[in-house]
């Protein structure tokens, strides 16, 4: 993920527009799915596109994500945790996201700030005010131009965790992963131009068809 090599793989430039999408959804949603399904289409297509997953994308954000995902590390106040994140995202944008944009390169995210408002800011509690700030601060502001949030009840995404070895935040409560579901969906509601929502327990070729419409909408083509 996160790898330039696609470059050699691609057939002919098509891209001429740079697009931000995210993906966002609870752990187990199927969104890695989803993004991975978009990012094969648009290389298949001949555009130019780039993958990252948050926390990580780069040699620095991976070190990060090894403790912020580290389950011995349960003395972890939720600000030291908020700051983890957004300081592997500064290193992310700053090093990959930004020059490809300016490229008018396509990039893909499997979770970009609105993890951070639904798992930091509602899950762990500590509201928009530092959330906000720390956007702008890290990230200069750059929102995605579409964020797709894959949502599904906490049972469903359960069951399909239920093999995985899990991680720190795999192995938060119900209450918790529950306060992260309705924090994206209040989300969702705020920003309808941004966001799509899809039902995650359709099955993935199903969702993918309601993006990829989106997607070539996006890139002004009609299917
Ligand atoms: P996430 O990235 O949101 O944690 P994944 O895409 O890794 O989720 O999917 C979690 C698990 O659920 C995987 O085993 C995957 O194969 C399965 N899965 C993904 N999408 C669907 C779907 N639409 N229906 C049923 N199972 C799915
Ligand atoms: P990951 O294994 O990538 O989860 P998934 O496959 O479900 O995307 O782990 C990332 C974890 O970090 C996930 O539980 C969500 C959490 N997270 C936050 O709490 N805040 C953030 O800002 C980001 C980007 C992720």
């Amino acid at each position: 993920m996160g790898d330039d090599s696609i470059h050699e793989e691609r057939k002919e430039v098509k891209t001429n527009r740079a697009l931000f999408i995210s993906f966002e959804g609870i752990d187990g949603s199927g969104k890695s799915t989803q993004v991975q399904m978009l990012y094969h289409y648009l290389l298949n297509s001949g555009h130019v596109a780039h993958l990252f997953r948050e926390p990580g994308g780069t040699a620095i954000s991976e070190k990060i994500r090894s403790i912020l995902l580290d389950k011995a590390n349960t003395e972890m106040t939720p600000t030291t945790e908020v700051l983890l994140y957004y300081a592997s995202r500064n290193q992310l944008m700053t090093e990959k996201v930004l020059p490809a944009l300016s490229r008018g390169e396509i990039v893909l995210m499997d979770r970009f700030v609105d993890s951070s408002f639904a798992y930091q800011g509602v899950g762990r509690g500590l509201g928009k005010r530092p959330l906000n700030f720390l956007t702008k601060f890290a990230t200069g502001g750059k929102k995605p131009e579409l964020t797709v949030l894959v949502d599904l009840p906490l049972e469903t995404a359960e069951d399909r965790l239920s093999n995985k070895t899990l991680d720190r935040f795999e192995s938060e409560s119900r209450a918790f992963k529950e306060r992260v579901r309705q924090g994206y969906l209040y989300l969702a509601k705020r920003e309808p131009d941004r966001y799509l929502v899809l039902d995650g327990r359709l099955p993935p070729e199903e969702i993918f068809g309601v993006i990829k419409k989106r997607m070539n909408q996006l890139l002004g083509i009609s299917d």
